[in-house]
């Protein structure tokens, strides 16, 4: 059994009103914060999609799997308790985040799994991008995706297979040393990717898939007119085809702008690349 989607990430930063700025500014999220100390940002039907509280390590602190119902949440939680790792039930947590049911785990690397069903869709709260963005690929694909380092390949790999029920995608050999491995758990080519942890903390990047190459051409304008780092030019993935851009975040982690991703079905045959991009993704010199 696997899990739906990706469904929600939460970020620890103590650069709020950069956060702010970022998601609302550049990349055209709605702010739906409440009254506590959270900033919480909306990119669908969903009530909310990313959070940021304040913490003082800059990094992902949770992250958020759908699992659809409880019979597939009953056996998920089997799955990962046979293979030893603990599950706890929190309906406060679960109050927190707008979900029916959460249960939640640690992966090998310490970082918090939730795992839920009855997220809130808000429909009736339409999803205005206050910069425009014509709308985001989400659906039965999730939120986006999740690039993660970890320093336990072999127990990270089995947690997130064998616990959660995700699926090889590929691999790519970057540089002739550093390996990434691709998992999808739903058409999205890849909700999750695993690299080798260079850095200790949890976030490589994370991904948001806009609706449209215009949407992600004045994504690119933005970051020029808002002075924003660039971590890469424009360019395509040999193994999603997505086009995409990567931006420092107010972290210090990257989030990736793209568009036009190709999903994998059941007839998917597990690959291997010796690069990560058919071209572009350079290093941004040219660009600024
Ligand atoms: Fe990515």
């Amino acid at each position: 059994m696997n899990v739906n989607c990706l469904g929600y990430i939460g970020i620890a930063s103590e650069q709020l009103q950069a956060w702010q700025d970022f998601c609302s500014g550049f990349l055209g999220l709605m702010n739906v914060s409440g009254d506590d100390d959270a900033l919480r940002f909306k990119m669908d039907d969903q009530a909310w999609r990313i959070a940021i509280e304040p913490g003082d390590k800059e990094d992902l602190s949770y992250v958020g799997f759908d699992v659809r119902n409880g019979n597939d949440l009953a056996t998920i939680c089997h799955q990962l308790t046979t293979l030893g790792y603990q599950v706890e039930a929190d309906q406060n947590l679960a109050a927190s985040r707008d979900v029916a049911v959460l249960m939640k785990t640690t992966d090998p690397d310490g970082l918090q799994v939730e795992l839920y069903y009855g997220a809130t869709e808000n429909s009736e709260q339409v999803f205005v991008s206050p910069e425009g963005v014509s709308g985001f690929i989400t659906g039965d694909q999730g939120f986006g995706h999740i690039v993660l380092y970890t320093g336990k390949e072999t127990e990270k790999y089995q947690f997130y297979t064998e616990g959660l029920g995700f699926m090889l995608t590929d691999t790519i050999l970057m540089g002739g040393q550093l390996m990434l491995t691709f998992l999808h758990c739903n058409p999205r080519h890849h909700t999750l990717a695993l690299v080798s942890n260079p850095a200790g903390n949890h976030l490589n990047h994370f991904m948001l898939q806009a609706a449209s190459l215009d949407d992600v051409g004045f994504a690119f304008d933005r970051a020029h007119n808002l002075e924003l780092t660039l971590s890469t030019t424009l360019g395509c993935h040999t193994n999603d085809k997505m086009v995409s851009f990567y931006t420092q975040t107010p972290s210090g982690f990257d989030v990736e702008y793209g568009y036009g991703a190709r999903v994998v079905d059941e007839n998917w045959s597990v690959a291997h690349h010796n690069a990560a991009s058919t071209w572009g993704h350079k290093r941004p010199t040219a660009a600024r």
